[in-house]
């Protein structure tokens, strides 16, 4: 037998062929907004990591999609669009969005699903809130100085991975097609979780209901039938479409500092969110990805606990809240909200590869008088520019700002770099100097026009 060229081979084309967007802080950047843009020139749209915990707002000619699992590129009529195998699904929650958007006339039958993919299932929601809830309850024993809760999304994003780590009983989207290997897996899995539960809800005083097998592998065996046209081997769908000659985009959820091991640990979520992702979470070597676009706010907002050295709790937070509308897609938390942070942003950028980044919200922060940027920390009396995502040392350290002058002006309707005051070009100038790559793109609001090209 010989080896067909270009059939193992990667060609240059192929590489390119793939782009990533990432978030470069704490989620909520603005990565809805562009892979919607960015899925233009795709082919298919993947999602490589997290859950329901994502929230992805596109806006498309005023109208305002919200994106949980479905990967964002789906508004675009003829894209492809992929779970990859990295994501934690619950298909009740798939189910609603699909719906959701098909009720809106966006056709969804571009979507498919890794068979490998976890399942989310109601136990792993009840231990998500049982645990939040012990750790506040110990909180508000203990007093000041112990850990508090995480402030998750309660999607039950956590023991799912924790399941998938874990192996015995853990239901992947294949298994909801396969009535044996549902009962035997939700079985062990009742057996093993469901007197753990019972005692955790006993220690809070919550009601607590006990789990049903039998319940639970009907509702799975129901919601498999519903979905088992888009549940396939995806692995090989994405080889098949880079080996057609297609294009492929990366959509990340979450944030690098929330990542499991890069991020603010353990104030971070429980999967893999920068750009090695890809290659675990979708079976295409990361290695193919040309092009990687990190988008950061120009500010920073954080939802849920953690260290947050440039927090605002001032006046100042209040109006960037108001005017940005930091509130949570998913759950409508108001966002903690707080300075630029580079040092944050630079560690990102190395971590990920970025290739350029997408600068967001830059209208939000007209109007003020000045506008300041943390360049470094202070630790023990030394300053340095490297980020500690240690949560321990990073709640200690001091920020170190530098303060710029602001603009006035509503810079909504910019569409050029010469369009804006001088004041926003410095901004973008000093943002790009401090973090050694360009610029690729700036955004001026929420819609796919509101975009200017990095290029003067
Ligand atoms: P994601 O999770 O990174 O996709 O971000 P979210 O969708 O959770 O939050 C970003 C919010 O900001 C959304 O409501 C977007 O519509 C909005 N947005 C994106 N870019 C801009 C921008 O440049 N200016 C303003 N004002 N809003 C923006
Ligand atoms: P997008 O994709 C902002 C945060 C939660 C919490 C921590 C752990 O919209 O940017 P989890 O439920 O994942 O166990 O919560 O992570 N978090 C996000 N914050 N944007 C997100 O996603 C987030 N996904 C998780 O608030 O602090
Ligand atoms: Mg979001």
């Amino acid at each position: 037998m010989t080896l067909k060229p270009g059939v193992i081979g990667d060609t240059k084309a192929g590489r390119a062929a793939c782009s990533a967007v990432v978030g470069l802080q704490w989620g909520d950047e603005g990565k809805g907004k562009f892979v919607d843009l960015l899925a233009a020139e795709h082919d298919a749209v993947v999602r490589y990591n997290g859950g329901a915990n994502a929230g992805h707002s596109v806006v498309v000619r005023g109208e305002r999609y919200s994106l949980h699992l479905v990967p964002s590129g789906i508004l675009y009529p003829g894209k492809m669009a992929v779970i990859g195998n990295g994501v934690v699904v619950d298909p009740w929650k798939l189910v609603e969005e699909l719906d959701g958007l098909t009720k809106r006339g966006v056709d969804v039958s571009g979507l498919s699903c890794s068979s490998r993919a976890h399942v989310v299932l109601a136990y792993h929601k009840m231990e998500d809130a049982l645990r939040e809830d012990l750790l506040k309850k110990r909180m508000g024993e203990a007093g000041a100085g112990a850990a508090t809760d995480i402030g998750t999304t309660r999607r039950g994003i956590g023991p799912a991975y924790a399941d998938k780590a874990q192996r015995a009983g853990a239901v992947r989207m294949g298994d909801l097609l396969r009535p044996e290997a549902l009962e035997e897996k939700v079985g062990l899995a009742v057996a093993m979780k469901g007197p753990a539960l019972a005692a955790l809800a006993k220690t809070l005083g919550a009601p607590s209901e006990p789990l049903s097998a039998p319940d639970l592998i009907r509702g799975a065996r129901e919601i498999g039938q519903r979905l088992a046209p888009m549940i396939k081997d995806t692995t090989h769908l994405l080889h098949d479409l880079l080996g057609a000659g297609k294009r492929v985009l990366f959509e990340g959820a979450n944030g690098s500092l929330l990542d499991v091991d890069h991020g603010t640990y353990p104030y971070v979520t429980g999967s893999t969110c920068i750009s090695a992702g890809i290659g675990s979470g979708t079976g295409v070597p990361a290695s193919r990805v040309g092009r990687i676009l990190g988008i950061m706010k120009a500010y920073s907002t954080r939802v849920g606990a953690g260290p947050f050295p440039t927090e605002l709790k001032d006046a100042i937070g209040d109006g960037i809240r108001q005017r940005g509308r930091e509130f949570g897609t998913t759950t409508g938390r108001p966002r903690r909200v707080g300075w630029l942070d580079l040092v944050a942003v630079k560690y990102s950028v190395m971590i990920n590869g970025a290739t350029g980044v997408a600068l967001t919200m830059l209208d939000v922060l007209a109007g003020m008088d000045e506008i300041k940027v943390c360049t470094g920390y202070r630790i023990n009396g030394q300053v340095t520019n490297r980020f500690c995502p240690d949560a321990f040392e990073l709640s200690r350290i001091e920020p170190v700002f530098v303060t710029l002058p602001g603009f006035k002006e509503d810079i909504s309707k910019a569409r050029k770099l010469t369009d804006l005051p001088t004041n926003a070009r410095r901004y973008v100038d000093s943002i790009v100097e401090n973090i050694g790559v360009p610029a690729d793109l700036v955004s001026v609001g929420p819609d796919r026009e509101q975009t200017i090209e990095g290029k003067a």
